[in-house]
């Protein structure tokens, strides 16, 4: 440490000048050892002045400088950068100066920009797996240097951490004390039995997350004081463990980076094995040493930067099995995630005389039942599993196939794991099956499938798991391996003892009964586990889609042995060649949402299912209104279409009875409706109306408003024309200002006047034009960034059209049916009442169904000889499905839950408003809000970045989210009516953490 050494900035400046010709304004860093400042030169960070008086560093200073000097040749465009040392006016590295009488050293080395790792909160994969990339190649590229200046025994070598056992009483607290020595005792075994496998090469030695630094442009590896010569695989362990630091997912964010680093430099299978123990030896040396800091009277806070989070990680995996850390970190660096799976593997594929382990008929027939989440008949959301129904349908399947006994596939995803032990912080609840499951009776005979001998007996009270379980382990040829039979009953594996000598095709259990077998139908669970991975006598049966690639390996397909046929083993849908063959047939300007596509395959309530299971809580689907899937809906639609579906010219009840119960909603003065099959065509029939009503041309629109996409309705929304791939505007359209007192024309309050004036001004120039049809829009713009009116905006534009002697259409096809909480049409909000309504989305609950209801009056003046048919439109299955939606939004009183939910919501995010400055305005009514971001500087400056990235991270914390408005900066929030209480309260939550992990990414480029 510098003890006596006093630099001030203007005595480095002086230094600059004198011994590299440079002038600039100095400014102080951070340094553990030396003294450091930036030089700035011309407004800009150019140079870093490192001074030491600790003459004994200069050799070592002489021989980093050629290092690093000699990287930043051979990496060339490399994927990461690293500084130069510049040479002084008398061409040395190393400058010896004198300052107030002190002997220093000093160099000058140019300035990396970039944002240190420790700055960003959220790491996102790719991140992660650029900067594995950058620390593989600085690691490749050590790899070919000369070691020997770099031989020096140093405090920070990894491999030399039982070198601070004498440190150890620093430690204060007696568990942390302990834990430390067990870090250390592991790594002194793993050590001395793999020394020889471990290779040796000169390394960084301290890729922590200050000196890891991200820039537009890549990485940069700064700071080389602690190069040495060491193992090879110290450097990707110390990276990793500042990259799993403080992260929700440590082994998540750990495998992100290993395959990023062996995508560039391979480890060997030992080494890959060595990471726990060298991650958590780093730690170690870092908890001792910043121990040590502390008791010799430290206090520099950098000093202790990282003390607590090393603790926390250290603890975290300390907490874990290690070989199940392992087995994450061998996958990521390419291995199978246990070593032996690959052999067990061929020994299954050769292995013929395996019993089946449960007793079958010589004529058997199988099935196969689907339990999948793609399952139309197994669990729907919300249905907890029982037993007695699933027991009914299987029977009902085997009669509906012919065949004799039904089997659960390997590798299926599936819902019915709905208990707390399937859920784990940070990860997808574990949903997909690791065995294959044979339902027979209760009481029928279970059978070793090899000789082998009992592993583990074990038994669990909790409600869906295992009941009784029976582990055998197996030796063939040189390979062990285990087989896990689930399910059993209680009497029949007391009898055992571990060491137990079985032979195959023994009867070692029967199956148990719901009652003893965890709550299920009776069946056997039959499982190959290649590793216990430290599990005794029980072991996972189900993994989280998140993890599948690992359990995969340790528990291989039990097929492989039983040889039911490939049908018995699920076949996951690859989603990147789902996604290939739909670029194959689908235009290209039908868009995914997200960077990563989610492949959704089921709906329930207000929550989607993914192709594995990961349930995510919509609150972008304001179409499935009632819910997805809403069983009476459902039940509706499937009845009426067994009976009958054609058009509109025959009698039917369905038509009459919805367009009574459609216009019991509406003001009396509206009594006419006609059903179409979507909001476009509402939107284009109520056009033609407005035409046939008023002889004229001319339509009033909102600005950023979105119609619909047929071509006239494209004509009348700015969101389309004014958009990309934009159409001039036509020449009977007239676009007012959009009443938004936020960002719009006008601000503030009191502004009513000048955006009436306005459509006032669009008036003029319609009948300039020829003459006014119509003035559209809906009463909350949802397309512009749900933007609320003020209060007796549409009261004055309506009576000032109609002045003119046009007509006032409401597009009610996403703010409509109670949506907004307040009303149940959300033109009410605004106290007018509309010529022509128009209705899609929610009306038919994803049906595709639509709607206009308009006057008589109207209506007669479109009468024109001209037969209005439209084929599919008010069909008898799309008529009894939106009277039900209409009868569910009654009977379940969701227009009042919207607007207490959407009350407790919309607080909720105003109270986030108030302590978050990049939210600028909260908004909307009911389920219907918006939340505006801006730059948070105080300006009204529009953040998308923040509103996209927002919406990509909530997605890992299962919650969907869409961006909307002009300026793309608006969050929407328009779910399923059917959200509740604590869904509101969890988007919250979510909504907060995420907010907390600024600065954001792209905050900090
Ligand atoms: C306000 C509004 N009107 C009309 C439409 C068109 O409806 P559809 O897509 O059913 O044709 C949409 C669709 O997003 C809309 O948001």
């Amino acid at each position: 440490m510098n003890s006596s050494l006093q630099l001030s900035e203007d005595i480095a400046e002086q230094l600059c000048e004198k011994y590299f010709g440079l002038a600039g304004t100095c400014h102080r860093l951070g340094g553990y050892d030396d003294i450091n400042f930036v030089l700035v030169v011309d407004g800009k960070k150019e140079y870093v002045l490192k001074c030491s008086d600790d003459t004994s560093k200069r050799l070592g200073w002489e021989h980093e400088s050629a290092l690093i000097n000699s990287i930043s040749i051979t990496t060339g465009n490399a994927s990461f950068r690293v500084p130069e040392c510049l040479q002084s006016s008398t061409g040395d590295y190393v400058v010896a100066a004198s300052v107030n009488a002190i002997d220093v050293n000093l160099r000058l080395l140019t300035f990396l920009d970039g944002s240190a790792l420790s700055n960003y909160r959220y790491r996102s994969p790719s991140l992660l797996h650029d900067i594995g990339e950058a620390a593989g190649s600085l690691n490749l590229t050590l790899s070919h240097v000369d070691p020997a200046p770099f031989q020096t025994r140093i405090e920070w070598d990894v491999r030399h951490v039982g070198d601070q056992r004498k440190y150890l009483h620093v430690i204060a607290d007696d568990s942390d004390r302990q834990l430390v020595t067990e870090v250390l005792d592991r790594f002194g075994a793993f050590i001395a039995t793999n020394d020889a496998d471990l290779r040796r090469q000169v390394i960084h030695n301290d890729l922590n997350d200050a000196n890891i630094l991200i820039s537009p442009e890549g990485i940069r590896i700064i700071d080389f004081g602690d190069v040495t010569h060491t193992f090879a695989v110290c450097e990707p362990s110390i990276a990793l463990a500042y990259v799993m630091m403080n992260q929700p997912a440590p082994l998540q964010s750990a495998q992100a980076f290993l395959r990023g680093y062996t995508s560039v430099r391979t480890l060997s299978e030992t080494e890959a094995e060595g990471l726990y123990h060298f991650v958590r030896a780093r730690l170690a040396l870092s908890v001792i040493r910043s121990a040590c800091q502390r008791s010799d009277g430290a206090t520099e806070p950098y000093i202790f930067a990282s003390e607590a989070d090393a603790w926390q990680l250290l603890r975290y995996l300390s907490d874990r099995d290690a070989e199940y850390c392992t087995a994450v970190f061998r996958k990521a660096c390419g291995f199978p995630s246990v070593r032996g799976s690959v052999r067990v593997c061929e020994l299954l594929d050769r292995c013929t005389d395996a019993r089946f382990p449960v007793d079958i008929d010589s004529d058997e027939v199988f099935h196969a039942v689907d339990f999948s989440v793609r399952s139309p008949t197994f669990y729907k959301y919300r249905e907890s599993y029982n037993p007695a129904v699933d027991s009914r349908r299987i029977a009902n399947i085997l009669a509906d196939t012919g065949a004799t006994c039904a089997v659960g596939r390997y590798r299926e995803p599936r819902l019915c794991y709905q208990a707390d032990q399937y859920s784990e912080e940070g990860i997808a609840d574990r949903t997909v099956h690791l065995g294959l499951d044979v339902f027979k009776p209760a009481g029928t005979t279970v059978r070793a499938v090899l000789d082998g001998t009992v592993s583990g007996v074990s038994a669990t009270g909790n409600h869906l798991d295992y009941g009784h379980v029976l582990i055998l382990k197996h030796r063939v040829e040189d390979t062990q391996f285990y087989s896990l039979y689930g399910h059993l009953s209680k009497e029949s594996i007391s009898q055992f003892q571990i060491g137990d000598r079985i032979t195959g095709g023994q009867a070692i259990a029967t199956l148990g009964d719901t009652d003893e077998n965890g709550g299920w139908v009776p069946h056997l669970h039959f499982q190959i586990l290649v590793d216990m991975l430290g599990y005794s006598d029980t072991f996972p049966g189900v993994a989280s889609p998140d993890e599948i690639h690992i359990w995969e390996d340790i528990c291989p397909d039990p097929n492989r042995l039983l040889r039911l046929g490939s049908r018995f083993s699920f076949a996951p849908v690859s989603q990147q060649k789902l996604q290939e063959r739909r670029q194959q047939v689908l235009s290209p300007n039908l868009s995914l949402s997200y960077s990563e596509p989610l492949h959704i395959v089921k709906g329930g309530g207000q929550y989607l299912f993914d192709a594995e299971g990961r349930r995510y809580l919509d609150c972008v689907n304001n179409v499935c209104h009632v819910g997805h899937c809403h069983p009476r809906i459902v039940s509706a639609a499937a009845q009426q279409i067994s009976v009958l579906n054609t058009n509109t010219r025959y009698l039917h009840e369905n038509i009459v009875e919805y367009g009574e119960a459609l216009l019991e909603t509406f003001p009396e003065s509206m009594d006419v409706v006609f059903f179409v099959n979507s909001g476009s065509e509402a939107n284009d029939l109520a056009l033609r109306l407005a035409s046939a009503a008023t002889g004229q041309r001319g339509v009033i629109t909102l600005d950023a408003a979105y119609h619909g996409h047929l071509a006239p309705l494209i004509d009348i929304s700015p969101y389309k024309f004014r958009g990309r791939g934009g159409q001039p505007q036509a020449d009977h359209v007239f676009v007012a200002e959009i009443p938004d007192t936020f960002r719009g024309k006008w601000r503030g309050d009191n502004q009513l006047d000048n955006y009436i004036n306005n459509v006032r001004d669009c008036i003029g120039d319609a009948q300039q034009a020829g003459g006014l049809r119509a003035f559209i829009s809906e009463s909350i713009a949802s397309c512009a960034g749900q933007i609320e009116f003020p209060r007796g905006y549409l009261r004055a534009v309506y009576s000032m059209i109609r002045e003119a002697g046009g007509v006032c259409i409401a597009d009610e096809v996403q703010v409509g049916f109670g949506r907004v909480g307040e009303a149940f049409w959300a033109f009410e909000l605004q106290d007018v009442v509309p010529d022509i309504v128009t209705m899609g989305k929610p009306i038919g609950n994803g049906h595709p169904l639509g709607a206009v209801v308009t006057s008589r009056r109207i209506a007669e003046a479109f009468n024109t000889g001209m037969e209005y048919f439209n084929t599919y439109g008010g069909n008898p299955v799309s008529c009894a499905i939106g009277l039900e939606v209409l009868r569910v939004i009654h009977d379940e009183g969701l227009q009042e839950h919207a607007g207490a939910v959407g009350g407790i919501l919309k607080s909720g995010l105003t109270e986030l408003c108030e302590r978050h400055d990049i939210i600028g305005d909260v908004r909307g009514q009911g389920l219907f809000l918006g939340i505006e971001f801006v730059r948070g500087d105080g300006s009204l400056e529009p953040d998308p970045d923040a509103a996209s990235h927002i919406v990509d991270r909530i997605k890992n914390k299962s919650i969907l989210l869409s961006t909307d408005g002009p300026d793309h900066n608006v969050i929407k929030i328009k779910p399923p009516m059917v959200i509740d209480r604590e869904d509101v309260e969890g988007l919250l939550v979510s909504l907060e953490s995420v907010l907390r992990e600024r600065p954001f990414p792209h905050e900090l480029l």
